[in-house]
């Protein structure tokens, strides 16, 4: 049993709606693994409430948050102080609080989900990625494979979003047609969905991985259902696949590190943790 004194360390996730989220799941799960003093609480925070919330926050002694759908944006407006990765996101995910009350923010996303991949043994350097999407979630992917190395090509059903994509990231990058893309799969060495096709209560889309290369490595951001649809195209092929669970236990970690201490890992038995909530 974890027990919270009065000198526990308090950090919370804030979205709205809120009750989906598995944050509180696994970092109450390193709490207790590390045996911290301390709480990570789900908020249910209205859009027009976030900026009082995060400095009631800070005025009440949390060590920091997350922010989640809808708050990354008007979160990133909220800090004092930002990090490059946050800038070229415009975007926080994870914010803590210096002992004199500034507000920091990043964006770890990107690196969780780097960090996922490489935690599979799949290299970047040079690697032909394939990311379908051009949103919020496609954004941070592209930043992060783009700063290891990796040669990106961006398919979307709305070109001119691709296209914006690349040029407000400032990243040298290929495009290509969204009704192209499944014959063009054979020059690529992995494939990633950052759109919300596939996801639990979507309409059903049938990806088509005919002429994707035997070591085509695929990876879905989506991670409910934990196997997409395009998981298990992949996995009908015999295809290596990450899932999207990974990005979602990486991204939490610098936070942890930051309000708690403690650098915590990412393993089998967290992974088995998250997972069977989902
Ligand atoms: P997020 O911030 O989670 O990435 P988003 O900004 O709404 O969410 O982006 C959703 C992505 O899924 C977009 O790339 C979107 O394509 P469009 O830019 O053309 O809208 C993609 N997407 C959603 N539904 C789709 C569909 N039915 N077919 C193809 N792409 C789809």
């Amino acid at each position: 049993m974890t027990i919270i004194t009065g000198r526990a360390k308090i950090a919370a996730v804030l979205g709205w709606p809120i009750q989906h989220s598995r944050s509180p799941l696994l970092h109450n799960f390193w709490l207790d693994r590390y045996q911290i003093d301390g709480a990570y609480i789900p908020l249910a925070v209205k859009p027009e409430d976030l900026r009082k919330v995060i400095q009631g926050m800070v005025a009440a002694g949390f060590k920091g948050c997350n922010v989640t759908i809808p708050h990354k944006e008007a979160a990133y407006l909220c800090c004092d102080r930002v990090d490059e990765a946050a800038k070229k996101m415009q975007s926080v995910n994870t914010l803590w609080f210096e002992p004199d009350g500034t507000i920091c923010g990043t964006s770890t996303d990107g690196l969780g989900f780097v960090a996922s991949l490489l935690d599979q043994e799949v290299s970047l350097k040079r690697c032909k990625v394939l990311i379908l999407g051009a949103g919020g979630a496609a954004r941070s992917v592209v930043t992060a494979l783009s700063d290891v190395g990796a040669v990106i090509t961006i398919t979307n059903r709305t070109s001119s979003k691709a296209k914006q994509l690349i040029n407000d990231l400032d990243i040298k990058a290929n495009q290509l047609n969204w009704e192209d893309w499944p014959n063009s799969l054979e020059q690529f060495d992995l494939l990633v969905n950052t759109t919300s096709l596939g996801m639990e209560g979507k309409e059903d889309f049938a990806f088509d991985l005919t002429y994707a290369h035997p070591k085509l490595v695929v990876t879905d951001i989506v991670y409910v259902p934990r196997v997409t649809p395009l998981l298990k195209a992949a996995q009908d092929k015999g295809l290596k696949t990450v899932e999207g669970l990974g990005m979602l236990l990486h991204q939490a970690r610098l936070g942890f590190e930051k309000w708690f201490g403690v650098n915590p890992t990412v393993d089998q038995e967290l992974t088995e943790y998250v997972a069977s909530s989902l």
